[in-house]
């Protein structure tokens, strides 16, 4: 054997006892050659973590419910719904009604609905939306450039009455936030969804002083990178408010009122 043939066989030898230890060490590193197969792998998200929510008959029928009213188009986001549904289910025991500012045709709400029998709860179900896209004067530099060019919606106020006009409970609320925002209570679900940063501060402002004591916060772009100046501004807020938020790897934002006794 000569020289070189060594000299490579040794260099091969710590390389592969290099990535062993590396494994052992830091479980977390994924090393290039054993890139696996995700089992959920959608919305930005992959994981190899237990997804058997996905099997679930009530999370399945309560998504596709959600789907058919056309508010995702063909994008599938079942992890974040999943995440909104948990939320949804929690809230039910809180004080107040639910409140959803950003609705487009009704995706959400009408998945919560479902899963969590929302109309045999006594608790009203409010819809806050334009129904016919942003309010472009809200919009600063950066949201015109990236935003208002990204997202596109059309007026869905006629679909989303029809979407749930057997339900008592639900009330759509039609124009622009925050003109639009009226008292209605106690809060224990606020979800906010408007990819805008004005009116989503001007939502969460006007209710957090109404949310009841462990009721929840959904903030749906909250870690999404195109939304990031929400981000920026939430992060704000929650200091004001001295609370935390939640990032998940969703990119929603989860925030709980404080103050719930055990
Ligand atoms: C991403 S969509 C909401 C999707 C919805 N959460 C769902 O269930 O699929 C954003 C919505 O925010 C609404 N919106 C944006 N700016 C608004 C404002 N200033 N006031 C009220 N609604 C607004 C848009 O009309 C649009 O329907």
């Amino acid at each position: 054997m000569n020289f070189c043939v060594l000299f490579r066989k040794a260099l091969s030898w710590l390389a592969r006892s290099t990535a062993k230890l590396a494994a052992k060490w830091h479980p977390h590193l994924v090393l290039k050659s054993d890139v696996p197969t995700f089992p959920f792998c959608e919305d930005g998200l992959a994981t190899l973590h237990n997804s058997e929510f996905l099997v679930n008959e009530r999370f399945q029928r309560a998504y596709s419910l959600g789907k058919q009213t056309g508010s995702w188009h063909n994008h599938d986001l079942r992890w974040r719904i999943h995440v909104l549904l948990w939320c949804a289910t929690w809230a039910a025991q809180c004080s107040g009604a639910f409140v959803e500012c950003g609705v487009y045709r009704g995706g959400f709400a009408r998945a919560i609905i479902d899963y969590i029998n929302f109309e045999s709860l006594n608790k009203t179900y409010y819809l806050f939306d334009t129904f016919a896209g942003f309010d472009h004067s809200q919009f600063n530099e950066s949201e015109r450039r990236t935003i208002a060019s990204n997202y596109h919606y059309e007026d869905t106020f006629n679909a989303v009455r029809q979407e749930f006009s057997s339900m008592t409970s639900v009330r759509l609320v039609r124009g622009s936030i925050p003109e639009s925002l009226v008292d209605v209570g106690s809060v224990a679900f606020l979800s906010i969804d408007m990819n805008c940063v004005v009116p989503e501060i001007a939502a969460a402002k006007f209710y957090w002083p109404h949310m009841s004591p462990g009721a929840v916060m959904v903030l749906d772009d909250y870690g999404f990178t195109i939304h990031h100046q929400q981000k920026l501004a939430f992060d704000q807020l929650a200091k004001e408010w001295n609370v935390e938020i939640l990032s998940l790897p969703t990119g929603q934002g989860l925030i709980f009122k404080p103050g719930m006794s055990a």
